[in-house]
């Protein structure tokens, strides 16, 4: 008998006496300012949780438990991060693979074809004031080629023309009395998507030994 009552004794202190530990701390969401401050948790009492900037609530309810165990029971997934939407890409450029827009996302940005990437290759949803909202897209710049390049005893047809983008051209024509040698056209093109080219150097312009002796070469 008094076995029995110092067992039964020692499991009363026990349950007295015994507490969870330290509540975990959870990323979406932050113990509450009260139970932030208790560190004895007997078996049976609850701790309540509330989401951290960024975060919003789900249906779950906040709470863990102390467990018999002396366990926390399982967190529940109570926030959720908030949506920052559809991403919008920088003019001549878009957003690829996104497969998340809450908080904390990163989805990448590529430019179209004939553009440079200027900036972060990625936009994040971030955190502002206590909304989210998408950072700052990088811009998409126009590739362009340097003038192209003078021939003697002939022109090229982008005298006028101020910027050569992606994919323009020019044609050159050779001066009377001089035939033009090479290709006529060369393209601005680009090989490492960030500087432009032409695709080749600028014709000859050769005079005819017919009727200009001088220029024969
Ligand atoms: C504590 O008890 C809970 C619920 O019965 C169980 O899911 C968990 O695995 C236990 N934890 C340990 C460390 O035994
Ligand atoms: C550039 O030219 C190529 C071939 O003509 C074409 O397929 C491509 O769409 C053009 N790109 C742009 C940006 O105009
Ligand atoms: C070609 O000649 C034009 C007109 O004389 C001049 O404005 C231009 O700068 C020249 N281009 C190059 C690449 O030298
Ligand atoms: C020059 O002429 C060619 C052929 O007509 C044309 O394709 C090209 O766009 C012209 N380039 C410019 C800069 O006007
Ligand atoms: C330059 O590019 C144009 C258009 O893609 C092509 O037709 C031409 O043959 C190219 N020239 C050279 C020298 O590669
Ligand atoms: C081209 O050659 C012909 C014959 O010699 C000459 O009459 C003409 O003036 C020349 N043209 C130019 C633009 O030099």
């Amino acid at each position: 008998m008094p076995i029995f009552i110092a067992k039964s004794f020692f499991f009363f202190l026990f349950f007295l006496l015994a507490s969870c530990g330290t509540p975990p701390r959870l990323k979406s969401a932050a113990l509450n300012k009260e139970d932030e401050t208790k560190n004895y948790h007997p078996i049976g009492t609850t701790v309540s949780y509330v989401c951290r900037p960024g975060y919003e609530r789900t249906e779950l309810r906040p709470v863990m438990t102390c467990l018999e165990n002396l366990t926390w029971s399982e967190a529940p997934e109570c926030c959720r991060g908030k949506s920052c939407g559809i991403p919008k890409g920088p003019e001549h450029g878009r957003a690829v693979d996104v497969t998340n827009d809450l908080y904390g996302a990163k989805v990448n940005i590529i430019c179209d074809d004939g553009f440079r990437l200027r900036g972060r290759t990625f936009i994040q949803c971030l955190l502002k004031g206590d909304q989210v909202e998408w950072s700052q897209p990088p811009t998409c710049q126009e590739i362009t080629c340097s003038p192209p390049p003078n021939v003697t005893n002939g022109m090229h047809n982008g005298s006028n023309v101020k910027s050569f983008v992606y994919n323009s051209s020019v044609t050159y024509k050779c001066d009377h009395n001089f035939t033009l040698t090479g290709e006529a056209s060369i393209h601005c093109t680009t090989k490492d998507n960030i500087n432009g080219v032409w695709n080749g150097s600028a014709p000859e312009c050769k005079g005819d030994c017919l009727f200009l002796s001088s220029s024969c070469s």
